[in-house]
């Protein structure tokens, strides 16, 4: 009891990695996290790129107009994947898997953050998932919710301050 409390306060979006590793085991546990993740009807459609590649990494960060730069540095990434025709959940299922690594990786003392692609696209118009389809040779039918970048934190990230949850966003009972 109070790990959970700690963990879920001193998860930051880390945009600045330091150079070094991510052992194997660690890759490994972000990854069970994803699988442990739950996912409509338990069905498990979701799928994972893992991509350490640094060629890979620049041109996934180049991938949107804006707000992937970070994956540049990151140590590894790992892009999430649903098909919106088989599963009607896709955003939901990859969602709670994304934020479920992101979890693991504070746990783990290392740094991540979340670089949306559904409905991103660059500055000529090309969606995103139409740029990674082409770098990492993805079957048409799944489509690319988002790139989760992990590595070793660069700058300490504060706590999230307490005084700015939106209480007033919790309704009881009416809204
Ligand atoms: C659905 C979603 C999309 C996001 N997209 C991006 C993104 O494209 N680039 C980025 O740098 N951060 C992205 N973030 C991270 C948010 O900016 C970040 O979680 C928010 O500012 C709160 O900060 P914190 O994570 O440090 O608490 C995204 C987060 C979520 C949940």
């Amino acid at each position: 009891m109070g790990d959970f409390i700690n963990l879920i306060q001193k998860r930051r979006s880390c945009r600045k990695f330091a150079e070094g590793d991510i052992s194997a085991d660690n890759v490994q546990l972000i990854l069970r996290a994803a699988l442990m993740s739950p996912s409509s009807r338990n069905r498990q459609l979701w799928e994972f790129v893992v991509v350490d590649d640094g060629i890979l990494l620049d041109k996934l960060a180049d991938s949107k107009e804006t707000g992937a730069q970070f994956l540049r540095q990151s140590a590894f990434a790992v892009v999430v994947l649903g098909n919106p025709a088989d599963n009607d959940c896709w955003i939901e299922d990859g969602s709670i898997a994304a934020y479920s690594m992101q979890l693991q990786a504070e746990d783990l003392g290392l740094g991540s953050c979340w670089a949306q692609m559904r409905g991103r696209s660059l500055s000529d118009g090309t969606s995103a998932d139409d740029v990674i389809h082409g770098i990492l040779e993805i079957p048409a039918e799944m489509k690319v919710l988002c790139v989760i970048g992990f590595g070793q934190k660069g700058n300490a990230c504060s706590l999230r301050d307490e005084d700015t949850l939106k209480w007033e966003n919790v309704h009881i009972n009416k809204y």
